[in-house]
Formats: structure tokens, C-alpha cells, sequence
């Protein structure tokens, strides 16, 4: 048994040895810059031309394609590595090729060139990084973006890092014990709804019988690799106040600017809380409620301005609220009819968006992170493998395409393995070092191999005959 295993670590090392050889990594970067060069900035981004490209890594790597368009124009790839155990449960490997519009013009390198500037090793472009933004009602998603920082244009270095551990372990002769999908969907920046979200109803998606899912996280500024376990549901409120109009002048009581700003200060001191908790390290940033102001709206219009010797008999606000999803809902509700939006004050609300933060099934959406979820278990030990170190695992701040596995039941992780790499905000500089995105592909190498003759059947066999 030990010698076996000897074996295998030895013949491990000389596969890892040899998939990392410098002319190897050299064309894995370039293939990366191949798919960070092609435009697929929402809100016109060229699908077509990233499935031509991806059909053709696909194939480079022996895998099957197959291109779905549930809406046309919107191309989704399905790669297939067959297992040698199809009826085991399936492992899929999620992601976007849309990315975030750039303002090139404030760029030192053009978004979509990949400059790789060789003294730092930094390879440029908007998508070499993670996160998203969104437009109108989705406008919410871009800016999700750029606030947490895309990097990897966004998502593509982890669909290329993907494709690239799989190439190595193809050619250390490894054959998956269970089916593995690779996806690489569009319209993850403006919410998903004619990519992911539809994809996950169709009978293409159910007849994979995925088992468990890898999806996008965030780059890590430190040492440790992030891992998110659930996300936070966007709640987009609008709140108006009615109240009797005034003459500028005059002191009274039961306006609309009266009545909103009462609301304003107790939403301010709920925000000032949560917040509070946020900078004292008690809790994580997707642990607590976010609330902020979109927009102030009142005052009655004229040509020239605002009339500014009267009171206006409405007012509104627009917030964006972010729920974690083990948040006690009704309490929150509870807090906007008594105290943000009361009807004895003369407010009403209505929500725009109302993100569920329980799955399909009534649980709180969460894939759980410790033994009761024998995939976490293979994960989290195949990166201590790999060399690398997880961070506590954590609740994703805005929202990816994972929320939908986890709305149907699937146990989905969000992990982008990019640490030592700089977050920037309004990051018109995106980059990746060149040494973490090929550390990454080794990541995921072991990953894919851990998770690919995971055995859950034995694993319960084993705990049986413990009991
Ligand atoms: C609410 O509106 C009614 C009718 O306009 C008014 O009589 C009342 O004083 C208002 N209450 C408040 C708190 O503004």
C-alpha cells in the first residue's frame, strides 16, 4: 500500500514536472492571452467568436462539444470528458465568457490586448480577473464587478484554467472515474436569466445528473485562496413618502421631506450598525446586511431647476440591500413596515428585486462547508495537496451564477484560485500575474483529479463499518 502510494506521488511529481516545463507554460499563457483578446464586453459581446475559439481548445484537449442556444445569439458550450462510471454523479466546472464593459481610454494597456509586460509578469486585460456588474435592472451585476474587483477578464482565466489542468492530466494518462462538464456560459454579468438561469431548467442540463458544481470566486490580495460557500440575495427597495406640500417658509409638521429623512436617519443608523460590525472584524463583509442609497428623489421641477420655495408632497429613496442568506428575513420586514416605510407616516414601498435567500426546497441557500458534504471534504484536501491554503470559507458579497445551483440543491463552491493579487477598485488596470494563473492550473489539476474518482458510495460503506 505504501509503495503504491509511493509510486503514484513519484509518478505525480514527474507528470507535474513535466506539464510545467517552462516551453509548456509559455504556451498556456499564450492560449490565455488568445481568449482574454477577444472582445466579449457586455453590452455587445462577441459570443460567437469565444465559442469558435473554446470549440477548438476543446478539442485540442480530447474533449466533446457541443454548443447550446436556448436563446439565439447566446451560445452556450457544454464540454464533456467522459468518466469511466457515467452513472456516478457528475462534477461541473462553470464559467461566464461575457465580461464587464471597460473605459479603454483609461487603460495603460488597451482591455482586450493581454499585454503581458514581462519585467512584473503581469498580463493585462479586462476578465484576467473575477467579479461583475450589470445594466438597468442588471446594471446591478457590472457594477458588482467592479467593485469586487474582476480581474481575471473577468472570469476567463478560470475557464482557460480549467481547460489547462485537464490537458495536463489527459496527458499523465488520467481518466475521470465520473463524468466531468465543463460550461462556459453568457450573460453572467447582467444576471444570468438567458444563460445559467435558463440553462439549469433544461433537459440538457438535468440529463448530466451534476452532483457538485465549481464556479467563480474572488482574487485574494493575501497569501490565502478565498473559497465562498453562499452569497448574499439583492433586496432593491424603493421607498415614498406623501405629505401634505408647504410653503418654504413654513414650520410644519407631515411633510414628504419630514417624513422620508425620518426614515433616512433610522436606515442610516441600521447601516452605520451592520457596518460597524464589518470594520470591528465581528463579521465578514457578506455576512451582515449592506444597505446603501441609490438614488434621492423629491422636489417639484422647472425648467431653470427646482422651485425652492416649496415643499414637495412626495419624496422617495432607492436602496440596494444585500442579504446574506442565514439572515432572519422576517425581522428585516418587520423593521421596513414599522420603522423605514410606515404607513401611519404616510409611506409605502415597493421592491424592485427581491433576491430569495432560501433555496427551492425552503433551506437557506448555502452549500455547506464542513464533513457533512463529502465534496467539500475532497476539495478542501486536494488544495492542502496541491500546496495551496484556503481562507475561512465565506459568503460571497454580491451575486454569480452559482446562486442558481444552489436554488435547486446543488452544492456549489465559488473559487478562483488568484492570491498575492491585488483587488483594485475601478480597476482600469486589471491584471494577473502570469506565475499565479499557471500555480492556479496546478490547483485545479488536483482538484479536477480529487474530485473526478471521489467515491461516495465507498465513503459510506467506510462510515458504516465504523459504525
Ligand atoms: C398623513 O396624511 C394625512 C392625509 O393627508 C394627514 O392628515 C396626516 O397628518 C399625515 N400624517 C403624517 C404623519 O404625515
Amino acid at each position: 500500500m505504501a509503495a503504491a502510494t509511493m509510486l503514484l506521488s513519484i509518478a505525480l511529481l514527474a507528470s507535474a514536472a513535466a506539464a510545467t516545463s517552462p516551453s509548456s507554460d509559455a504556451d498556456a499563457i499564450s492560449r490565455f492571452q488568445e481568449y482574454l483578446r477577444i472582445d466579449t464586453a457586455q453590452p455587445a459581446p462577441n459570443y460567437a467568436a469565444a465559442v469558435d475559439f473554446l470549440r477548438a481548445q476543446a478539442a485540442a484537449a480530447g474533449l466533446e462539444a457541443q454548443t447550446i442556444e436556448l436563446f439565439a445569439g447566446k451560445p452556450l458550450l457544454l464540454l464533456k470528458w467522459p468518466g469511466r462510471q457515467p452513472a456516478l454523479p457528475s462534477i461541473l466546472l462553470n464559467s461566464h465568457t461575457d465580461v464587464v464593459p471597460s473605459e479603454p481610454h483609461k487603460w495603460e494597456h488597451p482591455p482586450f490586448s493581454a499585454a503581458l509586460d514581462e519585467a512584473s509578469g503581469r498580463i493585462y486585460a479586462r476578465g484576467s480577473q473575477m467579479r461583475s456588474l450589470g445594466v438597468n435592472l442588471d446594471m446591478l451585476a457590472l457594477v458588482n464587478r467592479i467593485a469586487y474587483g474582476c480581474f481575471c477578464t473577468d472570469m476567463k482565466c478560470v475557464g482557460m484554467q480549467y481547460l489547462e489542468a485537464i490537458r495536463r492530466l489527459r496527458a499523465a494518462g488520467f481518466t475521470p472515474d465520473r463524468n466531468i462538464y465543463i460550461t462556459f456560459v453568457p450573460d453572467e454579468e447582467i444576471g444570468g436569466h438567458e444563460g445559467i438561469e435558463a440553462f439549469v431548467e433544461s433537459k440538457e442540463y438535468k440529463d448530466l445528473n451534476v452532483g457538485f458544481v465549481l464556479d467563480e470566486g474572488l482574487a485574494s490580495p493575501g497569501k490565502e485562496y478565498r473559497v465562498f460557500y453562499a452569497e448574499r440575495s439583492p433586496w432593491w427597495l424603493t421607498i415614498k413618502a406623501k405629505g401634505a406640500p408647504g410653503h418654504g417658509a413654513k414650520l410644519y409638521d407631515g411633510s414628504a421631506m419630514e417624513n422620508l429623512m425620518k426614515s433616512v436617519e433610522a436606515i442610516r443608523m441600521f447601516r452605520t450598525s451592520q457596518f460597524d460590525l464589518v470594520k470591528s472584524g465581528e463579521k465578514a463583509e457578506g455576512d451582515v446586511v449592506s444597505v446603501n442609497f441609490a438614488y434621492l428623489k423629491a422636489g417639484t421641477q422647472t425648467p431653470m431647476g427646482f422651485v425652492m420655495n416649496l415643499q414637495p408632497s412626495e419624496a422617495e429613496v432607492g436602496l440596494d440591500i444585500r442579504m446574506p442568506p442565514n439572515v432572519h428575513v422576517e425581522a428585516l420586514e418587520r423593521r421596513l413596515v414599522e420603522e423605514w416605510a410606515p404607513s401611519s407616516r404616510n409611506m409605502s414601498f415597493e421592491f424592485k428585486q427581491k433576491g430569495c435567500v432560501l433555496d427551492n426546497f425552503g433551506k437557506p441557500a448555502i452549500t455547506p462547508v464542513d464533513s457533512s458534504n463529502p465534496w467539500w471534504s475532497v476539495f478542501e484536501e486536494a488544495v492542502k495537496r496541491a500546496g495551496g491554503k484556503l481562507g475561512k470559507p465565506e459568503v460571497f458579497p454580491a451575486s454569480t451564477d452559482a446562486r442558481y445551483f444552489r436554488e435547486i440543491g446543488i452544492p456549489a463552491l465559488g473559487f478562483s484560485p488568484m492570491a498575492n493579487t491585488p483587488i483594485l477598485l475601478h480597476d482600469h488596470n486589471e491584471f494577473l500575474s502570469k506565475d499565479e494563473y499557471i500555480k492556479g492550473i496546478g490547483i485545479y489539476e488536483f482538484v479536477i483529479r480529487a474530485l473526478a474518482t471521489h467515491n461516495d458510495d465507498a465513503r459510506d460503506d467506510e462510515s458504516r463499518a465504523e459504525l
